[in-house]
């Protein structure tokens, strides 16, 4: 909000807008927009503000980083919130778990800040959108393609970047690196990957890293076309949704992703998403391909689940270069053995 990658929005909903993002993924004047930005407080805080007050908005210090010029407060329905959104109300889904958890009342308004919190981790990578606008320019890139990562990155990842990159400019890698679930490899880790594999594996002048500072929901196609969107305020032409996109588990279909996009006309989307099958390495192939371009077999295809991985690395295991860089494999054995030990 405080650097304009939520624009158009300038502040925390009201209930208007809560209501159309829940029903249509639109704002109370049509724009799309697909997922709530709240603030919810508990209800004793909600009874201390009028509409009309000017509240002030700390860190966890106590350090003032903004004004709320508050105009309304509301309850919100989480259920409704769940099911629109997330496509369900299990609770055991870490994105309604976290509607759930939070303060039962919602305040709204514009959002004056003065100050960003820190102190903060990978500060030469936190850039505004009208500062990846600018280095676009300078670069020269007219089409950029951005991509939204939370994982530490393999070669489905590099596959896919690669082939977006041959039909634009410009990649822009621009990891989430806010809160994630718990088992999700950390941000610092998941960086020193990004670096790796751009350092060696991608020519200079082709690609930008920057990164995201905000939490994933995992609300699947929701979430899908809210990083379009804030992708698109940070200068990006085109937007990569591959396989189960901000899935969590089997709550989405592998391509639903993808499928909410048509729900929308080209030019109110304003950003081109690039949509990708299942990647993989393919033995006969001898190369990565995908569902959309490999005639072989499933046993013909290298396979390794999140939780496969995780267990390779904590028994200071090798996954094979087909899966992921040999640079890569080395940053998460020592990140997994240095966790391991502690
Ligand atoms: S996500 O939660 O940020 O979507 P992840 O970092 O794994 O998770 O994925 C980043 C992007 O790469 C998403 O667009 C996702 O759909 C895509 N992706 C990940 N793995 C594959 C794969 N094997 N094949 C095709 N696309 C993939």
């Amino acid at each position: 909000l405080a650097v304009g990658a939520y624009s158009p929005l300038r502040g925390f909903m009201g209930r208007k807008d809560y209501a159309a993002v829940l029903r249509k993924s639109r704002l109370s004047n049509g724009l799309l927009w697909s997922i709530p930005v709240v603030l919810s407080v508990s209800e004793d805080e909600a009874k201390k503000h009028r509409s009309g007050d000017d509240v002030a908005l700390l860190d966890e210090t106590g350090r003032a980083l903004g004004i709320l010029a508050l105009t309304e407060t509301f309850s919100p329905s989480k259920e409704e919130e769940a099911r629109f959104v997330y496509g369900t109300t299990d609770e055991k889904h870490p994105g309604v778990a976290a509607v759930y958890g939070r303060g039962n009342v919602n305040l709204a308004g514009e959002v004056e800040v003065f100050d960003l919190p820190g102190p903060r981790e990978f500060v030469a990578y936190r850039i505004t959108p009208s500062e990846s606008r600018r280095r676009f320019a300078e670069l020269g890139w007219r089409t950029v393609v951005g991509f939204q990562t939370r994982n530490p990155v393999h070669r489905a990842h590099e596959h896919i970047l690669r082939c977006a990159l041959e039909v634009v400019d410009g990649l822009f890698l621009h990891p989430l690196v806010g809160a994630t679930k718990e088992d999700d490899v950390p941000a610092a880790v998941r960086m020193r990957c990004y670096e790796t594999l751009l350092k060696n594996y991608f020519p200079a002048g082709r690609t930008l890293l920057a990164v995201n500072p905000a939490n994933m929901h995992y609300a699947g196609p929701r979430e899908a076309l809210f990083h379009a969107l804030v992708r698109k305020n940070y200068g990006c032409t085109h937007f990569i949704v591959g396989r189960d996109h901000a899935g969590v588990g089997n709550y989405y279909g592998p391509y639903d992703a993808q499928k909410i996009f048509s729900n929308f006309a080209p030019d109110e989307l304003d950003i081109t998403p690039l949509f990708f099958d299942n990647a993989f390495w393919c033995r006969r192939c001898a190369g990565m391909s995908s569902e959309k371009t490999c005639p072989h077999a499933p046993e013909d295809r290298l396979f390794l689940s999140g939780s496969r991985l995780r267990e390779m690395l904590q028994r200071g295991e090798r996954p094979p270069a087909e899966f992921s860089r040999p640079e890569v494999i080395d940053i998460l054995l020592e990140s997994f053995s240095k966790q391991t030990r502690s």
